[in-house]
């Protein structure tokens, strides 16, 4: 938001603050909106009753929905508490938002579909989840534009970042300590900087007519077996450790509790157009967050052969 000398600084209600997407809109945006960012023990997604109530004293002039519950796997086994969090949370976030008459920008996912159809999917594409963290976005997304039409709904995929629990940070662990990796290479997607999110959801709270369902990723395709390649480049090239190894597997030999879609494409193009916003190529951000991983993890090329 544009502020000149004199106005008020406005508020933004952000939650999932401590989460990958969450630190990078705080990174993004903390200069422009004054963020408050509630932490689970103050107001936890469990309740939604508390997170209606949370979100119309606060006053705020936005409110960004980074929180959800992301452990896709564990998803299939917490069922009513997955629904909670996903749908339940948000809905009554985008009711508190029409009470108080503030823009609300919640995150959803490509999880929504099966990988199947017409590719890139469209936003208006019909979801077609195969598991419960997919099924209660889904949910979310419906019943968030139920509550208020105007929202802004962002689909997003296969998010990474120098924080929390990603891919790039598994592989780099697992290639520094190990040398080899097996990974998927029959699963393909776009790998999308937080950065990248946050720097769009800065874009569209300027733009409030930018609402319902949208989509925003990074550029390109990769498998992951391509990610975990990218990220061996890097720690070669910045010479962090040269004797490493991805080994290409199916899916099938790697069976986990969720089904995921083969390939999962987001459209970006409506996106692109009413922000004039144009996408970084996903292998720049695997860089970028394999090297913020290297420094988290106070690696360089002293420390390995
Ligand atoms: N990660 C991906 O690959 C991916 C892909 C597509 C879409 N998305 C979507 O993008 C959004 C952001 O994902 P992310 O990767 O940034 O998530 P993340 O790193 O897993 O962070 C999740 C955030 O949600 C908070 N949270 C979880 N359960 C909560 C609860 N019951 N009450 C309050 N806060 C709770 C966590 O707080 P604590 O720190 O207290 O745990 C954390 O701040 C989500 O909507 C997700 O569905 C993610």
């Amino acid at each position: 938001m544009t502020t000149t000398a004199g106005d008020r600084i406005p508020a933004l209600l952000l939650f999932g603050a401590t989460g990958q997407v969450g630190l990078a809109v705080r990174a993004a945006l903390g200069t422009s909106w004054r963020i408050v960012a509630p932490p689970r023990s103050e107001v936890s997604l469990d309740d939604p009753v508390r997170v209606a109530s949370y979100v119309r004293a606060s006053g705020a002039d936005a409110v960004v929905n980074a929180a959800a519950y992301t452990r896709v796997d564990d998803a299939e086994q917490d069922v009513e508490r997955v629904r909670l969090i996903n749908a339940a949370a948000p809905a009554a976030m985008a009711a508190g938002c029409a009470d108080l008459g503030a823009r609300f920008i919640h995150l959803s996912t490509d999880y929504v579909f099966d990988g199947s159809g017409s590719l890139p999917y469209a936003p208006d594409a019909a979801p077609q989840p195969l598991n419960v963290y997919g099924r209660t976005k889904a949910m979310g997304e419906q019943l968030v534009l139920e509550a208020l039409p105007d929202a802004l709904v962002l689909r997003t995929a296969w998010v990474h970042s120098g924080h929390g629990t990603n891919f790039v940070a598994t592989a780099v662990r697992r290639l520094v300590a190990e040398g080899v990796m097996r990974v998927v290479d029959d699963q393909v997607g776009t790998p999308t900087a937080a950065s990248t999110i946050a720097s769009v959801i800065g874009s569209a709270l300027e733009i409030p007519s930018f609402s319902g369902i949208q989509h925003v990723t990074d550029a390109g395709v990769a498998s992951w077996y391509d990610v975990a390649q990218t990220v061996a480049d890097t720690l070669r090239s910045d010479g962090i450790r040269h004797d490493l190894t991805v080994v290409p597997v199916s899916s099938a030999e790697f069976p986990r509790p969720a089904r995921r879609p083969a390939v999962s494409l987001l459209d970006t193009t409506g996106t692109r157009r009413a922000l004039g916003w144009s996408p970084p190529f996903w292998r720049d951000g695997v860089v970028t967050s394999t090297r913020a991983w290297c420094a988290a993890l106070s690696l360089s090329s002293r420390n390995h052969g």
